[in-house]
């Protein structure tokens, strides 16, 4: 494939802001035309007027970093996973020192910490789930404001099971996004308008979804991040990562245990990384 200007300017940002090249295949003209929209709003004819500009304008890195985000998500997005997660949430939710805590980083507009919500109140009993804390952090605060709004569009469901959605949505007359997310669903999850390359929410956590956000970064930095987020995992409790993230290196402390779904336990210490049963 032949490289056009865009892909020039990325192989030369990217690096910068510490993401990896080459980067998001599928959308990468969603990436330039976002790019492009920026330099129009900015004046700029060329790549080369644009480059010249970050070069002289430290705070335009940020702008930039929000057009390079990928930001697709779904309800219930790699079914497996979160079946498997519903089966390891009623005895987790026993052994757990109460409150079962849960953290989706990187969040998008909400699909993947509601899905985790429906998932725990069709999974434990009323007084259980009620107790679960989601935490939910996402760099972009205009996602943020969509995940609290909790409204969408039918394609963002369709991989939810057809009972649950009945159960979990009101469908409204109006608009693009006609389903919205009860109430009840809506207050087990905190979002935060975090960035986890600076800061993470405060663990110990049972279950980390981490899905789909570290593919992104250079190799270093998902090397740093895993070891940072390896740390806010209670001892037993688990990481999911998506189908293209990074493998956690053996240094981890992180035993794979389900290698297909990208599914590891926390262990005490770093150790035989030789697969288990589970869950247990
Ligand atoms: C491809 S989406 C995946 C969403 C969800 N985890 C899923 O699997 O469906 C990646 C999300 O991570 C967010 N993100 C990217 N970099 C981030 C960072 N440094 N800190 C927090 N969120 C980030 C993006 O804005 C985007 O919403």
């Amino acid at each position: 494939m032949s490289s056009t200007p865009c892909d020039d300017f990325l192989r030369w940002a990217l690096p910068e802001l510490r993401m990896q090249w080459p980067p998001f295949r599928r959308v990468r003209r969603q990436v330039c035309r976002r790019i492009t929209a920026r330099m129009a709003a900015l004046n700029l004819r060329s790549f080369a007027e644009y480059r010249a500009y970050l070069e002289q304008h430290e705070e335009e890195w940020e702008r930039l970093d929000t057009c390079c985000r990928i930001t697709i998500s779904r309800m219930y997005r790699d079914a497996p996973v979160f079946d498997a997660i519903r089966q390891w949430l009623p005895g987790a939710a026993e052994r757990s020192s109460k409150p079962l805590r849960i953290w989706s980083a990187g969040a998008a507009s909400g699909e993947e910490p509601y899905t985790l919500a429906i998932l725990c109140r069709e999974s434990l009993p009323a007084n259980q789930a009620d107790e679960v804390q989601i935490y939910a952090s996402e760099a972009d605060p205009h996602l943020i404001k969509r995940a609290r709004r909790a409204r969408y569009a039918e394609e963002t469901l369709k991989e939810l099971p057809t009972e649950w959605r009945q159960n979990a949505f009101v469908r409204r007359a109006d608009g693009d996004e006609p389903y919205q997310l009860h109430e009840s669903y809506r207050q087990m999850v905190v979002f935060r308008n975090e960035d986890i390359r600076h800061s993470m929410p405060p663990g110990p956590f049972d279950l980390i979804l981490c899905r789909y956000v570290l593919m992104y970064f250079d190799e270093q930095l998902q090397l740093q991040l895993l070891s940072r987020i390896s740390e806010c995992i209670k001892p037993g409790g688990l990481l999911v990562l998506g189908k293209r993230d990074p493998e956690p290196i053996d240094d981890l402390p992180l035993k794979p245990i389900d290698r297909a779904l990208r599914i590891y336990r926390r262990m005490a210490t770093a150790g035989p990384r030789t697969p288990e049963v589970w869950p247990d």
